[in-house]
């Protein structure tokens, strides 16, 4: 495919529902892991600019930093710590529309105001969290949520 991409930025919406087919094709018949994830964050990252976007994936029961785009960020987050951590425990997507009002909160950067947190599950067990930070106030809502749900369901098919 095209290496370029291209955003339909009339809204929200539209910018996710132009984006999640290319970054489809963009992974479609590469089998490299590393590689997938490293494209869906720089797509993340150019159609949206967020401030923070990455993965963290599950290995040997901790959340070890992925591929990602953005300020350096902490390398391994344990379950239930954190908002990343508390996803894994909980299996569930999580969003904080004031990241000093999250109990246990780990503060990569001073400059993260919102975040949402998605659990990528593949056969019943979290492999591990796709993170995305803003350094607005609640930055996030339920099109984010969704799309970026649809996004981690479609990519632990891949994994
Ligand atoms: N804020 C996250 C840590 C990861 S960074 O934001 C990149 C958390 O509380 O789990």
């Amino acid at each position: 495919m095209a290496e370029d991409l291209h955003i339909d930025n009339s809204d929200k919406l539209s910018m996710y529902e132009s984006l999640l087919p290319q970054l489809k094709a963009l992974c479609e018949g590469e089998p490299n892991q590393i590689a997938n994830l490293a494209n869906i964050t720089a797509g993340l990252k150019e159609a949206f600019n967020f401030f923070w976007v990455g993965f963290y994936l599950v290995e040997n029961e901790e959340l070890v930093l992925g591929p990602f785009q953005g300020p350096v960020a902490c390398a391994r987050i344990q379950k239930g710590k954190g908002v990343c951590g508390t996803s894994w425990e909980k299996e569930e997507t999580l969003l904080v529309p004031d990241v000093e009002a999250f109990p246990g909160h780990i503060a990569c950067s001073s400059a993260s105001k919102s975040e949402i947190v998605v659990p990528l599950i593949k056969n019943d067990q979290v492999i591990g969290v796709l993170d995305v930070d803003s350094n607005k106030l609640a930055d996030f809502d339920v099109i984010d949520e969704q799309q970026l749900t649809k996004l981690c369901q479609w990519l632990v098919s891949i994994l």
